[in-house]
């Protein structure tokens, strides 16, 4: 099969297109074949070495465990193990790989404990790959902070992937949003259901009044002590730089709110599995809006 492949730490150029051995699925394991996939900040952040404790995932001195990336994937279960009830051959499917990566390939082994479930059926393929990863940390980080009706939140870096996806969920779940973003982005955030936007580059999103019952910071970069200042007494902070422990129960609540019509997946760019240079190049310059998707068999 093809597969992106990569050898040693680096560079987009890391990244070669190969032949390598197709997959076989273990008796608890199925085989998707992958229709699409994205790039995401923790594809490049591996590919890079950066920060340097992501070598504990994919190897010391050069990937070694990990040597083909891809963070999440959308397509076709096209074999399944001989304990596998849940699913069966032809069932289309989203899931996150985790830190075992590899979806940037024609074929992944997905064993039944990962995060995979049946495709929203009203999604492509491209927009469910863009899914897994980005939504998983919104809902888990939301769910973290028991945000509910009539709450106020802020999102700080509310045009990234997970902050799109954090703004959605949050007015379905009937709060009222103030998305924090730059100035073209605005629109964007608008579109999507936030009820305020704050234009980081010409207003001062850390002032006072502190009314809010959460602040989300979805990109990492806000200032903790500045996002903490602006909460009511008890409200919560939380941050992307944590890691919010999600279960394949938090991919079925993403599939039902799809499904329902409240969330889709914002998507920036698309590209083919041999533009996968470019399209690293494109999401490590920290600016995409949404997601970045890469597609690994042709699609109508
Ligand atoms: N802990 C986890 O489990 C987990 C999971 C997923 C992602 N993450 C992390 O979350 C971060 C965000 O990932 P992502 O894919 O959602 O987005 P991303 O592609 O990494 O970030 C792009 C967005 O960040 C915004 N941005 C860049 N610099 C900013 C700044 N100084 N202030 C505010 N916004 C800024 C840009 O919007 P503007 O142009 O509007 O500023 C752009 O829309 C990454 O660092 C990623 O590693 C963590």
């Amino acid at each position: 099969m093809k597969a992106v492949v990569y050898e040693r730490y680096g560079p987009p150029e890391v990244l070669q297109l190969r032949e390598v051995p197709r997959p076989i699925p273990k008796s608890n394991e199925v085989l998707v074949k992958v229709y699409s996939t994205t790039v995401t900040a923790g594809d490049w952040r591996m590919r890079k070495a950066d920060p340097f404790l992501v070598r504990l995932f994919g190897g010391l001195f050069k990937p070694s465990r990990v040597k083909i990336l891809g963070f999440e994937l959308a397509g076709v279960v096209a074999e399944v193990g001989k304990e596998v009830q849940s699913f069966k051959k032809g069932d289309e499917v989203f899931a996150s790989c985790g830190y075992k990566f590899g979806a940037y390939a024609e074929y992944k082994c997905m064993p039944l404990s990962d995060k995979i479930a049946l495709k929203p059926v009203n999604m492509t393929f491209d927009q469910a790959a863009a899914v897994p990863i980005g939504g998983l940390t919104a809902i888990r980080l939301l769910n973290q902070t028991g945000l509910r009706e009539g709450h106020r939140v802020l999102i700080y870096g509310a045009s990234g992937s997970v902050g799109t996806f954090a703004v959605q969920i949050a007015k379905e779940y009937g709060a009222h949003v103030t998305a924090v973003c730059s100035t073209e982005n605005l629109p964007l955030l608008k579109s999507i259901g936030a009820d305020k936007v704050i234009d980081y580059k010409k207003e001062d999103y850390s002032q006072p009044p502190a009314e809010y019952d959460v602040v989300l910071d979805a990109v990492g970069k806000a200032s903790a002590s500045a996002c903490k200042k602006l909460l009511k007494p008890g409200g919560k902070f939380v941050s992307v730089s944590g890691s919010p422990k999600e279960g394949v129960n938090d991919l079925l609540a993403l599939k039902k709110l799809i499904e329902s019509g409240k969330v889709v997946s914002v998507i920036d760019k698309t590209y083919t599995l041999d533009q996968i240079q470019d399209a690293h190049r494109y999401v490590e310059q920290f600016r995409k809006k949404g997601n970045v998707v890469v597609r690994v068999v042709e699609q109508p």
